[in-house]
């Protein structure tokens, strides 16, 4: 097979300008070697395509082989191969690495291969991560402005609730979270805002705001079990949260809060996707707060500009909760909104919807609510534009 469209990369000495202009001119020169000879297999489209630069146990090609310096990905590494959706990858190989913020040394193959001889060799790359407890890519689901994800994450978000009526409120949660291991996440969340206070009115007319911190709380969360053939991913989680934040002023619930609860996130035909979160919110002091339970689904559909561009997913939100307490009646609302992806690289997203109230009207406002999301697994926040 070597020699079809094998990139002459032996030519030369260590870091030779030649070997990579030869790399360049190789590159370049692939549509005219290609023709009918392309290899029917993933590890023959491989072996002939990518392993001059990939490796051929897909380690990534030794620097001095491959005459560059940028790093090869490692795909047998599969904290980093496992998480990478095929629609990336296979986007990336046809369309060329600046097609999603990478470095030019990752050639486009369009006009060479065809998307699905690309995915033949994506498929192929997949067999290099030989773990299965990491769960796949394709299980991310776009998160929801309100309904949390299943799929352990490596992102910051900061969302933002603005009140659109009654007494004014804006309340910001900033969100960190980090992997461990392949199933796991911890998570630390921020709340910070501003709130009117009311009934104090100055000279002027205007009414007065103060500002704070909220309930500071901590979380882990674990996959219990996944499965990409199935689109199937479930974890359990635990969150803690502390009385940081003043509840005589409504930034806080004024006493220490745990809850437990089941995620669950589901792909569906035609690019559809679902995601639950369902749980208990059990306080310390019930003086303060009372025993609650909560129920959050997300229906969504993820769309593209173009066959591997930016990522635009409407999704709707019904949340329902009820305190445990006498004849309280169960809230609802609903959640309509739009997910995008910012840059090229995709890792930076913004999503905005209206949280309005479906009942008990009189007493519940209906809220703006919008998120800026980092995947800093991905890459710096400057990179990939
Ligand atoms: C000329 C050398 C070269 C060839 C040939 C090549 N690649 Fe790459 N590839 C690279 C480099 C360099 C990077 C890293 C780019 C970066 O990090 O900016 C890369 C990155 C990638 C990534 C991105 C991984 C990620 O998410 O970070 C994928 C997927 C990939 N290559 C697939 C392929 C496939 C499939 C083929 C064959 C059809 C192939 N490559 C052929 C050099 C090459």
């Amino acid at each position: 097979m070597r020699g079809e469209f094998q990139l002459d990369t032996e030519q030369g000495g260590r870091g030779c300008p030649w070997r990579f202009l030869a790399l360049v001119v190789g590159t370049l020169a692939l549509p005219a070697m290609a023709g009918d000879n392309i290899p029917s297999t993933g590890s023959g489209i491989y072996q002939a395509a990518c392993a001059s630069c990939h490796g051929a146990d897909g380690r990534g090609a030794p620097a001095s082989l491959v005459g560059f310096s940028t790093p090869v990905p490692d795909f047998t590494d599969c904290d980093f191969a496992a998480r990478e959706p095929d629609s990336d990858w296979v986007g990336i190989a046809y369309e060329g690495g600046p097609s999603r913020g990478f470095s030019e040394l990752m050639p486009a193959f369009q006009g060479v291969l065809t998307v699905d001889q690309v995915q033949l060799a994506v498929d192929y790359i997949r067999t290099f991560c030989t773990d299965d407890r990491w769960p796949r890519g394709e299980l991310n689901l776009p998160r929801a402005l309100i309904t949390g994800k299943a799929y352990p994450e490596d992102e910051a978000v900061i969302t933002t609730l603005i009140k659109t009526e009654g007494r004014g409120s804006v309340l910001n949660k900033l969100v960190y979270e980090q992997r461990f291991g392949p199933r796991n996440q911890w998570e630390v969340v921020f709340p910070f805002g501003w709130l009117e206070i009311p009934d104090v009115i100055d000279d002027d007319g205007t009414t007065r705001w103060t500002s704070s911190v909220g309930d500071i709380a901590f979380a882990l969360k674990r996959a219990v079990y996944h499965s990409a053939e199935k689109g199937t991913i479930v974890s359990v989680a635990g969150e803690l949260i502390a009385p940081t934040g003043d509840d005589e002023l409504g930034f806080g619930n004024g006493t220490w809060v745990f809850e437990p609860m089941v995620l669950w996130g589901q792909i569906l035909p035609a690019d559809f996707f679902f995601q639950s979160q369902a749980g208990l919110e059990l306080t310390a002091d019930k003086d303060k707060a009372e025993n609650a339970g909560f129920l959050r689904v997300a229906l969504g559909w993820t769309g593209t500009t173009g066959q591997f561009g930016r990522a635009w997913s409407p999704m709707v939100e019904l949340t329902a909760g009820r305190e445990f307490a006498g004849d309280a009646t169960i809230r609802y609302s609903v959640v309509p909104q739009m997910q995008i992806t910012l840059n090229k690289r995709q890792h930076i997203m913004f999503n905005i919807g209206l949280r309005a109230p479906l009942n008990e009207r009189e007493i519940r406002d209906t809220q703006v609510v919008f998120y800026f999301l980092w995947d800093w697994f991905d890459g710096s926040l400057f990179e990939g534009w």
